[in-house]
C-alpha cells in the first residue's frame, strides 16, 4: 500500500474502531487537537504504562514524579521559553491584522486547484525549515495574498511567535498573572530537582521521570498526531557529575534505542539522526527517527542539557540547586542527559507498524482481513471470550472466564453474529487471544484459543487460558 494510502487508512480505521477522534468533531473539528476513544485510550495508557515501568520501576535509581501543568511564570523566563521558543508571523501594515504566515498561506492555498496548493504549501514548509523569513514574505508577496479586512498585499517584515499558550491566573483581570500551558514536562522536573534528590535520598547519578500533557500552538500542525497542539510527553532527566556526560548520552541513546526495539520493531525501521545545529542548552542531542508512512521522522530525543537548566533556575530563583557529592566532598550543580519521547507520537508509531491489510483470497473465494498486530502487552483487549451460542448455559460459561480474568487484564465479551465476523473484529481492534466456548467446554472442559496474528486455533484446557494469556502479555 503506498504510504499516503497507509496514513489515511490508519485514520479512517482509528475513527471507525473507536481509537481516536478528530476533538470537537461535531462542530466541525479543532485543528491539531484529537480524542482517544475507548480503545485509543486503552493503548495509550498501556503504553505508558510500559514506558513508566521501564523508567522507574525497572531502574535502581530512577524515580517518577507528577508536577503540575501551571508553573511559576518566570520559570519559562528562565528556561528560555519565553524569549526563544517562536514561529514566523506578519502584519498587515493597512488593517494591523496580524497573521500566523502558516495560516495565512495555508488560507491561501485552499482557494488554489490541488496541485497548486500542494507546491505553495511545500514551499512553505522547506522555509519554515529554513527560518528563512525573507523567503516567506516574498512567497506572500509574490502570490499577492492579501489581508481579508483591508484587501492589500501591504506587510511587515515576518517576525516570531512564540508558541507557548497563555492563560490568566486569578479572579480579578487587572491582578492576574499570565502563566503559560507548559510547552515541555521537562521544566517540572528541574524546579523539583532539589526536593527529589533530598526528600528520596538520591545519589548522583539518578533520574527523575514523569509523564504529562504538553501544549505548544504549533505553527505546522498536521500529520495526524504526529503534532498536535495538545500533546503528552514521557520524560527523565538523569542528573550526572559534569564531564561525565558524554558517557551517560552514550548509555541513554543506547538504553532508549534498546526500548525502542523491545517493541517488536525491526531496527531497520529505526535511525539516529545527530543534531548539527543544537539547542541553546544542549553540548550534544540526537532525534531517534522511526519510519513513519510520511518517512523517517522524530519519535523520541535524547539530549544533553550541560547545567544550563539548573543554573537558569538558580540565578533567576535566587536559590541554590547544587549537589553535594560526598564521594568528592563537593557542591556542583549537575549536567542533565534527558530522554523526551512524545506519548502520541509513540501511539502512531505503535499505529503504523500494528496495521496490516492481509489477502487471505483463496481459489474458491475471495476474502481479506485488517489486523493490528500489536504486541500484546500493549493491546487494549487481551482476551476476548465468545460463546458459540447464545443458549445451552454458554454465555455462562463465557462470563465465568472473564469475571476470572477481568482483575488481571483487559477482557472482551461477545455474543451476536458469526464467530468468524467476531473474530474479524477482535482482529480490527488488536486482540491477541480469542477463545471460543462451545458446546463441547461443557463436556471435557476445553475451548478453542484463536491466535490473531497467525489465525491458527487450538484447543486447551478452559483452566489453562488465564495464564496463557498473562504469560503473553507480560511486560518483563
Ligand atoms: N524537553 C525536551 C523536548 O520537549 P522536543 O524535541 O521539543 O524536546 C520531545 O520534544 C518529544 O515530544 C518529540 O520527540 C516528540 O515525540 C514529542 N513532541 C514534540 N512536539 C510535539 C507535538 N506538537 N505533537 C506531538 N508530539 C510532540
Amino acid at each position: 500500500m503506498a504510504n499516503d494510502n497507509k496514513l489515511q487508512a490508519i485514520i479512517g480505521h482509528c475513527k471507525e474502531y473507536g481509537f481516536i477522534f478528530q476533538s470537537s468533531e461535531i462542530y466541525d473539528g479543532l485543528s491539531a487537537v484529537y480524542d482517544y476513544g475507548q480503545y485509543g485510550a486503552e493503548l495509550k495508557k498501556n503504553i505508558r504504562d510500559y514506558w513508566w515501568r521501564s523508567m522507574t520501576q525497572m531502574q535502581d535509581n530512577i524515580v517518577g514524579i507528577d508536577a503540575a501543568i501551571f508553573m511559576h511564570p518566570t520559570v519559562w523566563k528562565a528556561s528560555g521559553h519565553v524569549d526563544n521558543f517562536s514561529d514566523p508571523m506578519i502584519d498587515n501594515k493597512d488593517s494591523q491584522k496580524r497573521y500566523r504566515v502558516d495560516h495565512l498561506i495555508e488560507g491561501y492555498a485552499e482557494t488554489l486547484e490541488a496541485d497548486a496548493a500542494a507546491a505553495i504549501i511545500k514551499q512553505m514548509e522547506l522555509l519554515l525549515e529554513a527560518n528563512d523569513f525573507a523567503g516567506l514574505k516574498s512567497l506572500i508577496e509574490d502570490n499577492k495574498i492579501n489581508c481579508a479586512i483591508s484587501g492589500t498585499c501591504n506587510w511587515t517584515d515576518v517576525r516570531q511567535f512564540n508558541l507557548m499558550f497563555s492563560t490568566e491566573m486569578g479572579s480579578v483581570a487587572d491582578e492576574a498573572n499570565v502563566v503559560y500551558l507548559r510547552p515541555e514536562t521537562a521544566q517540572g522536573i528541574f524546579v523539583n530537582f532539589l526536593n527529589v534528590q533530598k526528600t528520596g535520598r538520591m545519589k548522583i547519578p539518578f533520574g527523575i521521570a514523569q509523564t504529562g500533557k504538553a501544549f505548544r500552538n504549533e505553527i505546522v500542525a498536521r500529520g495526524f498526531i504526529f503534532r498536535m497542539r495538545e500533546f503528552e510527553q514521557m520524560e527523565m532527566q538523569f542528573f550526572v557529575k559534569p564531564g561525565t556526560q558524554k558517557e551517560w548520552y552514550e548509555y541513554w541513546k543506547e538504553t532508549r534505542m534498546k526500548w525502542h526495539l523491545s517493541l517488536g520493531i525491526g531496527a531497520d525501521k529505526y535511525k539516529f539522526h545527530d543534531h548539527v545545529k543544537l539547542a541553546h542548552y544542549a553540548d550534544m542531542a540526537c532525534d531517534i527517527e522511526y519510519d513513519f508512512p510520511m518517512g523517517f521522522k522524530e519519535v523520541e530525543g535524547v539530549h544533553s542539557r550541560t547545567d544550563f537548566d539548573l543554573k537558569q533556575h538558580q540565578q533567576f530563583s535566587g536559590k541554590k540547586l547544587t549537589y553535594f557529592d560526598t564521594d568528592i566532598n563537593q557542591h556542583y550543580v549537575p549536567y542533565v542527559i534527558e530522554t523526551s519521547i512524545g506519548l502520541d507520537r509513540t501511539v502512531m508509531m505503535i499505529l503504523s507498524e500494528a496495521y496490516v491489510e492481509e489477502d487471505l483470497s483463496t481459489e474458491e473465494k475471495q476474502d481479506s482481513r485488517v489486523v493490528l498486530k500489536f504486541p500484546p502487552m500493549l493491546a487494549p483487549i487481551k482476551l476476548a471470550v465468545l460463546p458459540l451460542t447464545k443458549k445451552d448455559g454458554l454465555p455462562e460459561l463465557a462470563k465465568e472466564l472473564i469475571n476470572d480474568c477481568r482483575s488481571q487484564f483487559k477482557c472482551f465479551y461477545e455474543e451476536k453474529d458469526s464467530i468468524g465476523k467476531r473474530y474479524r473484529r477482535m482482529d480490527a481492534l488488536g486482540t491477541p487471544f480469542c477463545v471460543t466456548i462451545d458446546h463441547q467446554t461443557k463436556e471435557d472442559g476445553t475451548v478453542t484459543i484463536r491466535y490473531r496474528d497467525s489465525m491458527q486455533q487450538e484447543r486447551i484446557a478452559l483452566a489453562d487460558v488465564k495464564k496463557l494469556v498473562m504469560e503473553k502479555i507480560a511486560m518483563f
